[in-house]
């Protein structure tokens, strides 16, 4: 019997929101020759809706959305644990429920809103405090604030009309990102992609942060990918 071994693991690790050793990832392949064409810097933040520390990777992002937000291609991947015992999302997550639903509701706010909707829709979630993100009257409440017409929308089609987190394509969403995760190796949340390098971790401090964990210096991380991914065909405008 795994699941036994498994829950007796999740309790030794409940201080934090993981415990597997940090492995770097390898670059993916890029397209270096499309000469006329922007490429954008990919960032991956490999998180929990409802973790501190992703609450926390995600505020330092906003800064560095502000300066270099048009040059990256930013996405969010949720790490969980696939369980078909849970009756509800068929997925464990770590800061319960509550947070399983608001990886599906943010899952559904990406794929169906232009990035800084649904950026500004994590960081309403956020800003209402980690026991808050997920529920039903959170979501609604940030979905008003950014203008998402909830029960209308693709979002509230996806995510569930009553924002339960529950839609049946929000449902399949999460657990194809909870695989993604595994895939891309993130063990912890948060770890921080740059290009498909794993650049910096939060997990209660910071830590594998070679080049700093400031804003700043992820914005210099982001600058020196993207004028080597762009080559000479655009000017490095650092
Ligand atoms: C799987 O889900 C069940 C029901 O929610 C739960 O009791 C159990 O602890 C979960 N197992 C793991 C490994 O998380």
């Amino acid at each position: 019997m795994v699941y036994p071994l498994l829950g007796l693991i999740a309790l030794f690790t409940a201080g934090k929101c993981s415990s597997v050793p940090f492995k770097v990832q390898t670059t993916p392949e890029q397209d270096y020759f499309e000469a006329d064409k922007e490429v954008k810097v990919p960032v991956v933040l490999g998180v929990m809706s409802a973790c501190p520390d992703a609450i926390l990777c995600e505020s330092v992002f906003d800064h560095v959305l502000q300066q270099v937000g048009e040059k990256v291609d930013l996405s969010l991947t949720f790490l969980g644990t696939l369980n078909s015992s849970d009756p509800d999302f068929g997925i464990t997550c770590m800061h319960g429920p509550n947070e399983c639903a608001g990886n599906v509701q943010e899952l559904c706010a990406v794929k169906y809103t232009p990035r800084d909707v649904w950026w500004r829709f994590v960081q309403c979630q956020n800003f209402q405090g980690r026991y808050e993100v997920g529920k039903p009257e959170t979501a609604l409440k940030c979905a008003d604030a950014v203008e998402i017409d909830w029960p209308n929308s693709d979002v509230g089609q996806c995510a569930g009309v009553d924002a339960s987190g529950k839609g049946k394509e929000g449902l399949s969403l999460l657990r194809e990102s909870v695989q993604v995760t595994k895939s891309l190796g993130i063990e912890k949340s948060c770890t921080i992609l740059i290009n498909g390098n794993a650049v910096c971790v939060r997990d209660g401090s910071w830590k594998d942060c070679e080049g700093g964990h400031t804003p700043a210096d992820f914005v210099r991380q982001i600058n020196e990918e993207y004028a080597k991914l762009n080559g000479d065909s655009v000017q490095a405008s650092v």
